[in-house]
């Protein structure tokens, strides 16, 4: 949101953090040395660095991959990653959406009623249909939990192997073919990193079995987009829902958009209201206040 928000934050942090003062990061009489906690989303470059006695960083995003491209990002400052609940919820929601609609081949009948055609297909049972999460971390483990309870085969891959309940899961790279080997609906909610940079590329989508679907929700810069749609092309996958791009807005002459089997959402899978961000951002200022482990904190040597 803009400035017209103020209002709303003031409400919401005056109420519990009464010996703050909160302003907007673009009024020209704040006093930048006088600013301890900046809470934002996409700050200009070498914004964060002129606030010289800033001492908590809170991303309203989950993902701060905008914040760390920032050669000027005063890189002892904590960061905290934006980890309201309420936030992973919006998350389960989108991902249930989008995996129930290739689920019951909805692309299809999207595309069958372009063409008139009344074209049934056969589906099955959610039991029947293996889901797998890339990443578990706050979003993939909520949206995996969410699947599980729909009553889908869920697996999980991350980078430390983990333990989710009614999940198989799968770790690292050594793990990775196996995760892929049978997923027939792959949503990713990965962590931006070097490493998984363009993971959703040629090989990873061969190694799924043929009528695949591929959903994410995580960045653009997961997902080799020419790659999908050749995969696309070739009738190898199915189907794809994509919610976040490497340019977004999505440029109108990109391929994407009239691609019959993709479906686009303009970044829109998490978005929690005021309410929900300010209750996790005052929970963070009072652990970092009162000297305890900050929630969700970004950490530079794992790049996440
Ligand atoms: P997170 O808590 O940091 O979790 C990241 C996950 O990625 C973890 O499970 C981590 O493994 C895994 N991971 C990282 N590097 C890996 C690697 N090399 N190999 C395998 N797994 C790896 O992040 P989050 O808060 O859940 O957010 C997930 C993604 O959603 C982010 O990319 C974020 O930007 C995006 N997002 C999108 C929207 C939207 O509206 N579209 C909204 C919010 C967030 P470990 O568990 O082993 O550490
Ligand atoms: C949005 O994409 C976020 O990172 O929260």
């Amino acid at each position: 949101g803009g400035e017209e928000a103020m209002p709303e934050w003031r409400a919401i942090f005056g109420a519990a953090l009464p010996h703050i003062d909160v302003r907007w990061w673009s009024d020209p009489t704040l006093p930048r040395e006088d600013v301890h906690y900046a809470l934002v989303w996409e700050p200009p470059p070498g914004f964060l660095a002129r606030l010289v006695n800033l001492k908590l960083i809170v991303s309203s995003g989950a993902g701060v991959d905008h914040l760390t491209q920032d050669p000027d990002l005063p890189r002892h400052v904590p960061i905290v990653k934006m980890g309201a609940p309420e936030a992973a919820a919006r998350m389960a929601e989108y991902v249930l959406a989008a995996v129930l609609f290739h689920h019951r081949r909805f692309h299809h009948f999207v595309d069958a009623q372009r063409r008139r055609q009344w074209a049934r297909v056969e589906t099955t049972e959610a039991a029947n249909r293996v889901v797998g999460v890339m990443g578990l971390g706050t979003l993939g483990a909520a949206a995996a939990t969410a699947l599980r309870t729909t009553g889908f085969r869920v697996r999980g891959w991350s980078r430390n192997a983990k333990t989710l309940d009614g999940i198989e899961t799968f770790a690292g790279r050594d793990g990775f073919d196996a995760f892929l080997d049978g997923t027939e609906i792959l949503v990713c909610l990965l962590a931006a990193t070097p490493e998984t940079e363009g993971i959703v590329n040629a090989a990873t989508l061969a190694r799924l079995p043929g009528g695949a679907c591929v959903v994410n929700a995580a960045r653009g810069s997961h997902v080799v987009l020419p790659d999908l749609i050749a995969a696309l092309d070739s009738g190898h996958i199915a189907a794809a829902t994509l919610d976040v791009f490497e340019t977004e807005p999505l440029p109108a002459d990109d391929p994407a958009w009239a691609h019959p089997r993709i479906l686009i959402t303009p970044h829109v899978a998490s978005t929690a209201g005021r309410q929900a961000r300010g209750r996790f951002v005052i929970e963070a200022i009072r652990a970092f206040e009162a000297g305890e482990t900050l929630p969700n904190q970004y950490d530079p040597a794992r790049g996440y």
